[in-house]
């Protein structure tokens, strides 16, 4: 498998940097959609800081493939996915003054208050991945908090280069994090920073069914649309796994 899930956050950041109705994150979902994103990816920050609840219910109604909503382990995110019922949810966590999420959650120190909030999403019918930094202790975690399954925070690897320090330790991470994950039976999944030139190494580890990605695709859709951006991502994955 190696599904895409493209994330559209940063056209509702677009949209809200002058509070207006575009562009909207619906509206390149479809076009997402169109080119062959296997799902559409919207993060509801406790902030509303780009995606409002009308994209999330909008989304719901008319996305013909998989909604995964991010959130953050909160009481208020919890009853607004029982009511929109997404595909699936992945928890982040979630700090007001970062940029984008900037580690995996601390699946150790949490465990207990992470299980019952699992739970209590997968007892809905909403299966739930954690996002986790690429280390073996986050997986085995994740696995115990009862999870269906886990999307790798690529963060790190994306900030070496190509055949630069740190890279060839990164991609072990990743990988290593990625048989743990597979060989306990969880969905695993890996995304963040990841590009059109850095897709190649991970899109290349066939553990890893499925990617989230957004600030690169949005990013290149301002010069070629959104279709183009999409697919062009798509064939890149799909190259890297031949
Ligand atoms: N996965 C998670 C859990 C994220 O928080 C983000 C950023 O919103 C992404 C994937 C996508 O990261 P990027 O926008 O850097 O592609």
């Amino acid at each position: 498998m190696s599904r895409l899930s493209v994330n559209v956050d940063h056209v509702a950041t677009v949209r809200q940097a002058r509070l207006s109705v575009e562009p909207d994150p619906v509206t390149a979902a479809l076009q997402a959609e169109l080119a062959g994103a296997d799902g559409i990816t919207m993060h509801l920050r406790e902030d509303r800081r780009h995606i409002q609840d009308r994209d999330l219910h909008v989304l719901r109604k008319i996305a013909k493939t998989r909604v995964n909503l991010e959130m953050a382990a909160t009481k208020e995110m919890f009853d607004i996915a029982l009511e929109v019922k997404p595909d699936m949810v992945t928890l982040v966590p979630e700090k007001r003054q970062e940029l984008t999420t900037e580690g995996g959650l601390d699946v150790k120190t949490h465990h207990e208050s992470l299980k019952r909030f699992v739970g209590g999403l997968r007892d809905a019918g909403i299966p739930v991945n954690l996002f986790i930094d690429p280390s073996l202790d986050a997986v085995k975690f994740s696995h115990k908090i009862g999870s269906d399954g886990i999307e790798i925070h690529t963060g790190k690897y994306a900030e070496t280069r190509e055949g630069g320090p740190g890279r060839e330790a990164e991609i072990k991470r990743v990988v290593d994090a990625a048989l743990l994950s597979k060989r306990l039976g969880l969905k695993t999944h890996a995304g963040h920073g990841l590009d059109y030139r850095n897709i190649k190494d991970v899109a290349a580890i066939k553990e890893i069914d499925e990617f989230a990605i957004g600030f690169s695709i949005i990013a290149m859709s301002v010069y070629t649309g959104v279709e183009a951006a999409v697919r062009e991502m798509k064939r890149l994955i799909i190259e890297a796994r031949r």
